[in-house]
């Protein structure tokens, strides 16, 4: 593992009281590695299926708004998650025991919540490690956890799941368990994800966790729903990456002549998240040096989300290294929390 010690020059460290400390990896909002700033954008808006990554939905304001999709009544996966959480945190914590908690994606860390109530019964210290390119609802998440919790401390990373993974403080607990909830694990290619889970294995030591929340295959119409919310909230979240460019590149997209469509793939088992172009029209990203042509029609692949068999998905964990202990589902069977321990 990298010491912490090691980390290139640009890392701003942020000592705020002394149970809160937030590191940017890179930049002030949103941090990626100088080489992939901006260069996904080039290749993906220059391909002949235009795409995005999923990550540029994630600024302060698409934090905020993913916060309001998790509450709609359509989007079955956060109350699956959470009832699945609540239920068998104990369980979780019995098994493995006193552990740093360290999150890849954490958001609010709504979830975080509920694992460090449990380790907290359990006694002994409590360390929280956030890992998110939204800054702001790091920090924000962060702030509020340590009101909550007084023995807590926390070190947050401003930064992409890879760069941090192979950039983690040492740890200050025997053991760590790595969450990486949300299904975040569905909106990654097949290839992608197995690279996260490579730099997971060689994050961890023989013995540690890893929790994956994992959204299973279901009934189309179900899915669909969840993407298609009625108050246009997933609409406004999908449109928010077109922001997050003006912003972050010195672009020009309007948004009102983008729409969001989305439908599941039952070949690919993966709901599509696209954004339409409405009209003919040149969008410039001054800051890329990049002049982006679209047809009335064109399509934008802005995000997947890849649905589990969970037989499947467990020999994938296993033939990384990664033993599944023990799997848990709702009772809708909609969704599931896998515990995995890495093997020596
Ligand atoms: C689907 S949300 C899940 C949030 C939370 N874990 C949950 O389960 O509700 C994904 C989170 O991961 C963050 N995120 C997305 N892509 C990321 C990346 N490549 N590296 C680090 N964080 C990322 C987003 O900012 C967001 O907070």
């Amino acid at each position: 593992m990298q010491s912490f010690r090691n980390l290139p020059a640009n890392v701003i460290q942020d000592q705020i009281g002394d149970r809160l400390q937030i590191t940017y990896l890179t930049g002030p909002q949103v941090s990626f590695t100088p080489e992939e700033d901006g260069q996904d954008v080039i290749a993906g808006l220059t391909a002949a299926q235009k795409t995005l990554s999923p990550k540029y939905l994630y600024d302060d304001r698409g934090s905020e708004l993913f916060e309001q999709i998790c509450t709609l009544p359509e989007y079955y996966p956060t109350r699956a998650e959470i009832s699945i959480l609540s239920q068998y945190a104990p369980e979780i914590v019995q098994i493995t025991g006193p552990c740093e908690l360290i999150e890849l994606g954490s958001g609010s860390a709504t979830k975080a919540r509920i694992l460090l109530d449990a380790y907290q019964n359990l006694g002994g210290s409590l360390r929280y490690l956030p890992i998110d390119v939204s800054g702001g609802a790091l920090e924000g998440s962060a702030r509020e956890l340590l009101q909550t919790y007084e023995q807590l401390h926390v070190h947050g990373l401003v930064s992409t799941y890879g760069l941090a993974l192979a950039n983690l403080p040492p740890s200050l607990l025997p053991f760590r368990l790595i969450a990486f909830l949300g299904s975040s694990i569905g909106n990654m290619p097949p290839e992608e994800c197995q690279l996260l889970l490579r730099q997971i294995t060689q994050a961890l030591e023989p013995g540690e966790y890893l929790l994956l929340g994992a959204d299973l295959q279901k009934d189309r119409a179900v899915l669909e729903a969840a993407y298609n919310d009625r108050q246009g909230v997933t609409a406004a979240f999908n449109k928010n990456s077109l922001s997050h460019l003006n912003w972050r590149f010195q672009a020009d997209f309007i948004l009102d002549q983008f729409q969001h469509l989305s439908f599941y793939n039952p070949d690919r088992h993966q709901i599509e998240i696209y954004l339409k172009s409405l009209v003919d029209q040149t969008v410039t990203l001054k800051a890329l040096d990049l002049t982006v042509k679209f047809q009335a029609g064109e399509l934008i692949l802005s995000e997947v989300s890849r649905k589990f068999d969970l037989v499947e998905l467990q020999q994938d964990l296993q033939s990384l290294g990664l033993k599944p202990i023990q799997a848990w589902t709702d009772g809708d069977r909609f969704y599931s929390l896998l515990l995995c321990q890495l093997q020596g």
